[in-house]
């Protein structure tokens, strides 16, 4: 029903339980790709779990504590970005993403990313955004650098997936940043995390 244009025909778009048939069948084309590091590609596994995750996120944004989005290529659903977590009450949240390969390269994460924080931002007084990537996820990490974000540190061996200990880089921009890069940006500045594309 509402859509956001990330242009080249790519639109961001609320995705619900009744969209489990779509979700599911985008997870299939994305499971080999993400599975590695976005746990929900592999407990998506059949109709049912679909509706189950759909589920637990409309949950989530009924009680203002995380959301989930679609991103639509030419109609066809192939990827996501979501809130994992949203904490108003320490002003803190951190965005999630996934996409499936064919997808990939034309910078839909990065758009649908900034769309997350500006609205976190603007609209709903986020202090801070956080990105949580494993050291090895190189593709990752180029994006939260594009978002023009910080490395806080690095969690060692923090999360257990499919039998390796991932050490977790965290990253972050926090509202005064994001609102000068943007600034900048929109007065014919550097653009950000240009030295990361
Ligand atoms: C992480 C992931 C979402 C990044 O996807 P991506 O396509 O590299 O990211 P974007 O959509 O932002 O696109 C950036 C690419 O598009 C290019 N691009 C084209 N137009 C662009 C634009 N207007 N703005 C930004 N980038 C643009 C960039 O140069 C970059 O390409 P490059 O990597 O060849 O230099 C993807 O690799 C993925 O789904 N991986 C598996 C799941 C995963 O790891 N999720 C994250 C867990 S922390």
């Amino acid at each position: 029903m509402f859509a956001i244009s990330l242009g080249e025909g790519a639109e961001l778009r609320p995705i619900e339980p009744w969209q489990a048939q779509e979700f599911l069948t985008h997870i299939d084309r994305a499971r080999e790709y993400a599975a590695p590091w976005v746990p929900l590609t592999v407990r998506t596994k059949d109709l049912a779990s679909a509706r189950e995750l759909l589920q637990m996120f409309a949950d989530r944004q009924a009680a203002d504590t995380g959301r989930l989005y679609g991103i639509w290529l030419d109609d066809t659903l192939v990827g996501g970005v979501l809130f994992r977590i949203f904490d108003t009450a320490t002003e803190s949240c951190e965005v999630g993403v996934w996409l499936e390969p064919s997808a990939a390269g034309r910078g839909l994460i990065t758009k649908a990313s900034g769309v997350l924080i500006d609205w976190a931002v603007d609209v709903r007084g986020m202090h801070r955004v956080e990105w949580m990537v494993s050291t090895a996820n190189d593709r990752s990490k180029a994006v939260a650098k594009r978002l023009g974000m910080t490395k806080d540190g690095v969690l060692r061996e923090c999360f257990p997936w499919q039998g390796v200990r991932h050490d977790m880089e965290v990253w972050s921009v926090l509202a005064p940043e994001w609102r000068k890069a943007r600034e900048a940006e929109r007065s014919g500045g550097p653009v950000r995390g240009d030295a990361a594309r």
